[in-house]
């Protein structure tokens, strides 16, 4: 990974046996996935965290276990100084994930299944900034996909902010101009500057909406990794 590229992992939980996701967690990680109440999810969250320890300890040049992840004062994860150079975010969902990371700022990723938008029609106050709302189409299934679109991108910027959806997400714009999105925000994305956000397109992701948000001069995604295909 050099200045300026971006790598996104596509992650197939399934590839993992119970054992070997296990195997890479810390104590305290162990706990978190015991925490869940159905072992699926349990074993989703684990084969996601080892995924991301197995990625990550390639880029720094650890071992899984050895990684130091801490939590930001809103929950994202991060790398500890002296790895903090090296950013990176995780999305996941029932039998895939993304990971993307890169060097020099922060990025955001979310990934969506296609089949969430119509669960978005009717929520669009709580989530879109009222320009978008008036460009929204009228007819139902195109209306539902621009909220995917929307809610896909929204929280990959908010992901990079590293706030989730603490900062309003109806008071962040997004402007789609292929092949890279920009958003705007009526509060201020602190410490983030200027986000480009990129559908990202693969085989693996058709039935999903998959957005990245980085930094402009990290526009470049040279890769996409199959992890443990
Ligand atoms: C972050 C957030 C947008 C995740 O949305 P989601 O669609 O449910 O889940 P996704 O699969 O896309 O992302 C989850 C991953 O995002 C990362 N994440 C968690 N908090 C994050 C944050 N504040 N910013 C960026 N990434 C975050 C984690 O890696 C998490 O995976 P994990 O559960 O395995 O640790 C949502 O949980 C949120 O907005 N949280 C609010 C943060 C907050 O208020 N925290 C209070 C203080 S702890």
């Amino acid at each position: 990974m050099t200045p300026g590229q971006v790598l996104v992992h596509l992650v197939f939980p399934a590839t993992f046996s119970a054992e070997s996701a296990r195997a890479c967690l810390p104590d305290l990680e162990k706990s978190r996935a015991d925490r869940y109440r159905f072992p699926q999810d349990a074993f989703h969250w684990a084969a996601c965290r080892a995924s991301l320890r197995m990625i990550l300890g390639h880029a720094i040049q650890l071992p899984p276990l050895e990684v130091p992840i801490i939590l930001s004062e809103f929950g994202k994860p991060l790398l500890a100084p002296p790895y903090d150079r090296v950013h990176f975010n995780l999305s996941h969902c029932p039998g895939l994930a993304i990971v993307a990371l890169c060097h020099d700022g922060p990025v955001g990723v979310d990934l969506e299944p296609l089949d969430r938008a119509p669960d978005l029609l009717e929520c669009e106050a709580t989530f879109c900034h009222p320009q978008e709302i008036k460009a929204l189409p009228a007819e139902i299934t195109a209306r539902a996909s621009q909220l995917l679109r929307i809610w896909t991108a929204k929280e990959a910027v908010l992901k990079a902010l590293g706030t989730g959806l603490s900062h309003p997400p109806e008071t962040v714009r997004i402007l789609f101009q292929p092949p890279v999105g920009t958003a705007t925000s009526d509060e201020p994305l602190a410490g983030i500057g200027e986000q480009h956000l990129h559908e990202l397109d693969h085989p693996a992701l058709a039935g999903y909406r998959a957005v990245l948000s980085a930094t402009p001069y990290q526009s470049m995604i040279r890769r996409i990794g199959i992890m443990l295909e």
